[in-house]
């Protein structure tokens, strides 16, 4: 009986305890006027490895910041001793994945049954048994591939759809891919919902889609880290590989700062536990090195590489280092085409897109999957960085439906276009 107790005892304390780390945590918005304040909350940012829930830009989008307890004082601080303008977003971060959670369980209880992969945040299982049921369904449009295994030895597989098995070279090859951040569970949804709109439920006005493009669509790069971040730790970013060598304490790489592209010059910490630390090398990770492989085997078709973020809209090119690609006016006219799109049917709520270079109007960074892409020459290496509505890497699964619908006609028009650039360099 003691021992049944201590049991429950036990269950209760993990349960209601799985957001504790989190526990006293706050989010701060700023205001910024110049881009000089915006560099100084960089600066700030790199400097003390906050967490980051929003990039601001001067008199449009406020700065987010989560602050812990110890480093609050401090760093309001400093806000203040800086002239900025700033209030308080989020009491307690805690307190609101309690009841994230609870929505999201919700959402799955009280559409049990009637609820696809791409109207939900499904778990790796889910994801794979959709992976195989299409491409069971559709032998003659699909193949599955099985890429390799991330570092706990998940399955990463992808599809690759064509009415002509990728064997016309008249075709370009759209590749597009999700979750390569844990946290950020929206982006997979969109994924499979553009397998669905692909295969199974192809509209008249988008079979030329079908027909003269092949798909190269990998819905969790780093089922891993996402898993983790189901079961222990919801903002959890990075993958779970473990090297004992660089640190006993924290696990995981920034996936997107592990590609050898300027890897390891700006925009990463040498912090082992930091969330934007970049490996012991380029390509240290199974999940990048997949990514990779991908890009080198389809290169010389592959006319566009979309690599799926969350949250803030944007479209955003090369290179992290402000340095632009050649072909930075057709990068720039495909991205406005693709955000404009999304912008007209975007909900109240959410931000306008922005669109631009990355160091311009994010952040200098390195190592990134889409400069990897642009580098080795795919014409247009894109990462979009989906609606988040005001509440960061936590999107409520009531705006699934409406994110997979308007992401998808931006995907239309960036395919489209991207189908005309590559008829033209034929
Ligand atoms: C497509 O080509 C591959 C070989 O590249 C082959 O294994 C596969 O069976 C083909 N699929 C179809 C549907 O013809
Ligand atoms: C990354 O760059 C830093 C700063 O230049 C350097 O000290 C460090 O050794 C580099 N890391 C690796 C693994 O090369």
């Amino acid at each position: 009986m003691l021992a049944i107790s201590l049991v429950f005892l036990l269950l209760a304390t993990v349960s209601a305890g799985k957001h504790d780390q989190y526990s006293g945590y706050s989010v701060h918005g700023i205001k910024l006027r110049t881009q000089s304040d915006k560099a100084f909350i960089e600066e700030l940012t790199q400097s003390l490895d906050l967490d980051v829930w929003q990039v601001g830009n001067p008199e449009s989008r406020d700065a987010q910041l989560m602050l812990s307890p110890e480093d609050r004082v401090a760093v309001l601080d400093d806000l203040d001793k800086h002239g900025l303008e700033h209030y308080l977003h989020v009491a307690d971060v805690a307190k609101v994945l309690e009841a994230h959670e609870k929505e999201v369980n919700q959402w799955k209880q009280s559409r049990s049954g009637r609820l696809m992969p791409f109207n939900d945040y499904p778990r790796y299982e889910e994801v794979d048994a959709y992976l195989e049921q299409i491409a069971a369904q559709y032998p003659e449009l699909v193949t599955l591939v099985n890429a390799g295994q991330s570092f706990e030895g998940r399955d990463i597989k992808y599809l690759k759809i064509s009415t002509t098995n990728f064997t016309d070279t008249s075709k370009p090859v759209y590749f597009m891919d999700a979750m390569m951040h844990a946290r950020e569970w929206v982006t997979t949804p969109v994924t499979l919902f553009s397998i669905h709109r692909l295969v199974e439920d192809l509209r008249d006005l988008d079979r030329d889609l079908l027909e003269d493009i092949d798909w190269i669509i990998l819905p969790m790069t780093n089922p891993d880290g996402y898993e983790y971040s189901h079961t222990d730790v919801r903002l959890w970013r990075r993958t779970r590989s473990i090297n004992l060598e660089v640190s006993t304490e924290c696990v995981g790489v920034d996936a997107n700062r592990n590609f050898d592209v300027n890897w390891n010059t700006t925009g990463v910490s040498q912090n082992p536990c930091s969330d934007v630390y970049p490996g012991t090398a380029p390509f240290s990770e199974s999940e990048t090195r997949i990514v990779r492989d991908i890009i080198a085997e389809n290169l010389n078709r592959m006319e566009i590489f979309m690599n799926i973020h969350s949250h803030g809209n944007w479209v955003l090119y090369g290179f992290g280092d402000y340095t632009l690609p050649d072909n930075v006016i057709q990068l720039h006219v495909l991205s406005a085409a693709m955000g404009a799109a999304m912008d007209a049917l975007k909900l109240p709520a959410a931000e306008w897109y922005k669109i631009g270079n990355s160091a311009m109007i994010l952040y200098t960074d390195s190592g990134s999957a889409a400069d990897y892409g642009q580098y080795v020459g795919v014409p247009f290496s894109l990462t979009l960085e989906l609606p988040g509505y005001g509440n960061g890497f936590l999107v409520p699964p009531q705006y699934i439906e409406h994110i997979n619908f308007e992401t998808w006609e931006g995907i239309a028009v960036s395919a489209r276009l991207a189908r005309s650039f590559y008829r033209a360099r034929q």
